[in-house]
Formats: structure tokens, C-alpha cells, sequence
């Protein structure tokens, strides 16, 4: 398993994007498990780099097909720096094809609010990381948490000193009655659906979000980085 998770490291070290490893095997891990209820969808894909960590824990798994929307054309952060112009897909594909997964993932390019209408199938692990402004993943979770199955998935990332995904995280996976298991890596903070949890899952997920808070704030701290490995183990421990 850990040499499985060093190659796909290995393959996406040099791919462009801000996902940290041990968040790159959480998706990885969670794909990996998905039994092929569902389809696997993420929105947000950049040049691949969460892209390769789900098909390659796909591949591991049940070979669930990943269906990766994004227009390409950057979000307004991505678009506000140089000369606004931005057109990922080339790169996304030949990282896709270099790393063997070109078969499983099924690029759709438009937005997810687009997609959403037309897409009828079940989900099993949806993974939101597009646009990042409040309205944006607020309307991300409103329009395709539905489709995800009882005992599948959701994970979102930047949910640690972004305010958008920060926001909806606390106030519809950490504050639900719909999750139980929450949890986080670094930025991404992820929960299994259910039809309503338990109380003492409420005591937990409330217990997991007071965590969240801290760590949120302690993030705001210049450390060195041995510092920061420490208190992402101490945060992973505590959970
Ligand atoms: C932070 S990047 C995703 C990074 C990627 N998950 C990774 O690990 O490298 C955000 C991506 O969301 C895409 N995006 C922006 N608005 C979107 C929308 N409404 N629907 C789908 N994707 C969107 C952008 O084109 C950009 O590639």
C-alpha cells in the first residue's frame, strides 16, 4: 500500500497544483473504497493533480469512473493575475495520459452548475474544489450533495483560511445531521453522508469542528515547517 501511495506521489510531484500530499491520499484512500454505487465526481480539476490521487485509488479499487468538470479557463483568482487568459485542458490530459488514467476519467468542460442538470447518475465520492467564492461552493453543495448516495462521500478542499469553502463546510458538513465520520487533512475537511446521524455523531462532528476552528487559526501563525508537520500529526491524532 505505502509503495502504491510513494508512485502515485512520485507521478504527481511535478504535476502543478496546491494539494498536499497526505490530502492527495486521503482521496486516494476514500476512491479506493468506493464500491461502484455511485460514480466518483470531482469539480475543479486544474492540471490533474486531485485528478490522478482519485482515479489512481480508483484503479486500486472497483475502476469507479471519475468525472472531472471544469471549463479550463481558471477561477477569477487564477484569471486575475497575467493577462487573464487561462487554458488548462492540454496539460490535464497529458498529465492524465502520463499517468495512466486517461481510460477511467471522463472530462467534462463546463461549469458544475452547467453539468449538474443533465447529470443523472449517482455519486458515490464527490470532491468540490472549483470556484472558491462563498455563493460558488455553496451552490456547488446545493446542487450535487443530492446526488451522493447514503454512505458515500463528500470532501472539499480549502476549507482552512478560505473563507468560501471554510463557510459551507461549518455550516452544512460539520453542523449537519446528514454526516457522520468528519474529519480533516490540512485544508480538506470530508464526511460520510447518512440519513440522519446519531446523536453521539453530532457530539463528535461538533468535537472535530472545535478542532477545525483551532487549527484554522493556528494557521495564520508564521511556523517554521518542522512545526507544522507536528501539528498536522497532533491535529491528525486528536481526531
Ligand atoms: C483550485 S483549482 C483546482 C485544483 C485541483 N483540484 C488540483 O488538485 O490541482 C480550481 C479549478 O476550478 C475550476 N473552476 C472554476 N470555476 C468552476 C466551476 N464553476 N465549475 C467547475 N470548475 C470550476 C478552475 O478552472 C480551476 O481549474
Amino acid at each position: 500500500m505505502n509503495d502504491a501511495l510513494a508512485q502515485v506521489f512520485a507521478l504527481v510531484e511535478t504535476v502543478d497544483g496546491w494539494l498536499t500530499r497526505e490530502e492527495g491520499e486521503l482521496l486516494y484512500r476514500l476512491a479506493r473504497g468506493c464500491t461502484g454505487r455511485g460514480v466518483i465526481v470531482e469539480i475543479g480539476s486544474f492540471k490533474g493533480k486531485s485528478t490522478i490521487w482519485l482515479a489512481k485509488g480508483s484503479q486500486a479499487g472497483a475502476n469507479v469512473p471519475v468525472y472531472a468538470i471544469d471549463p479550463h479557463t481558471g477561477s477569477a483568482e487564477h484569471r486575475a493575475t497575467g493577462d487573464g487568459q487561462i487554458w488548462t485542458y492540454e496539460e490535464f490530459m497529458n498529465n492524465l495520459r502520463r499517468a495512466g488514467v486517461e481510460g477511467l476519467v471522463h472530462p467534462l468542460l463546463t461549469t458544475s452548475a452547467e453539468a449538474a442538470p443533465s447529470f443523472r447518475q449517482p455519486v458515490e465520492l464527490l470532491f468540490i474544489d472549483g470556484d472558491h467564492r462563498y455563493e460558488a461552493v455553496r451552490q456547488d453543495f446545493d446542487l450535487w450533495f443530492p446526488k451522493v448516495v447514503e454512505g458515500g462521500y463528500l470532501l472539499m478542499h480549502d476549507t482552512i483560511r478560505w473563507d468560501g469553502p471554510r463557510r459551507v463546510a461549518r455550516e452544512s458538513l460539520y453542523r449537519s445531521c446528514h454526516f457522520r465520520g468528519v474529519g480533516f487533512v490540512h485544508s480538506i475537511s470530508y464526511g460520510q453522508k447518512v440519513a440522519r446521524n446519531a446523536r453521539s455523531d453530532r457530539l463528535r462532528n461538533r468535537y472535530v469542528l472545535l478542532l477545525h476552528f483551532v487549527y484554522d487559526r493556528l494557521s495564520y501563525i508564521r511556523v517554521p515547517p518542522v512545526l507544522k508537520r507536528a501539528a498536522k500529526a497532533v491535529f491528525s491524532r486528536l481526531q
